[in-house]
């Protein structure tokens, strides 16, 4: 069943008043039940935020994952997204079947090396650019090696951080996407759409 934007509105409402109530009893605040609409951010830079910010008003439920969550600040996103969770990169895996890796690539191994099991049957959403030329495989197809048991989707990397924060922004709006699976291409195609981008897919990995 699809969620309509007021019911998603409604759930929003509920957590954010369950959670400043429990706050202020002095408890434990729950974590957010895991839905389909759940997606991790791994990163906490400004792709990240940005991003998470853009899935925000898109209507997800946003679980932003960190190496250092306790010295990380959400509020640097700019506006009080109190609905957003900010926790460590093992807890927003667990939360999320779909996430997002904003993290450069030369730092993938470094970044996800104790957490390679818990993401076998993850989708990643891979944002990065090349850092340099290269003329070996691409950042996809690397992770996709790091993580053979995981659905890679290359996308969003053509848009800059500047415009997954601000759909004003008046540029391309396009996303192109890469995967070698097609179910995975099309629900991240569709969550481009709900994201105000026009997705293109461009099919499997030969392309990225
Ligand atoms: N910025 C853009 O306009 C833009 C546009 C398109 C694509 N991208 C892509 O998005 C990705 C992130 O770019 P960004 O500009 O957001 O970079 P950034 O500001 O440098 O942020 C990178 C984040 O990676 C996390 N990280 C995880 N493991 C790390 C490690 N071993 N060393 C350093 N950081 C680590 C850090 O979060 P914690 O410290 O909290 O763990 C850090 O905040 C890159 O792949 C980039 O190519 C960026």
């Amino acid at each position: 069943m699809i969620e309509s934007e007021a019911d998603m509105n409604s759930k929003r409402d509920y957590f954010i008043w369950t959670k400043q109530f429990a706050e202020l009893k002095g408890c434990t605040v729950m974590d957010k039940p895991v839905n389909d609409r759940t997606v991790g951010v791994i990163g906490t830079g400004n792709f990240a935020r940005a991003l998470a910010k853009r899935l925000y008003y898109a209507g997800y439920d946003v679980v932003i994952g960190s190496r250092k969550p306790n010295e990380r600040n959400i509020m640097a996103i700019g506006e009080c997204l109190c609905d957003i969770t900010l926790t460590s990169i093992d807890d927003c895996i667990k939360q999320s079947k779909l996430l997002f890796l904003a993290v450069h690539a030369e730092n993938y191994k470094d970044c996800l090396s104790r957490h390679f099991d818990r993401l076998n049957d993850r989708i990643i959403v891979d944002v990065s650019n090349r850092d340099s030329p290269s003329k070996t495989d691409s950042n996809a197809e690397y992770l996709q090696n790091l993580l053979p048991k995981a659905t890679v989707v290359k996308a969003f990397n053509v848009i800059s951080a500047y415009a997954m924060e601000d759909e004003s922004v008046s540029s391309s709006k396009q996303v192109f996407l890469a995967s070698n699976d097609v179910a995975c291409r099309e629900r991240i195609s569709s969550m481009a759409r709900d994201m105000g981008f026009h997705p293109v897919d461009l099919g499997g990995f030969e392309v990225s």
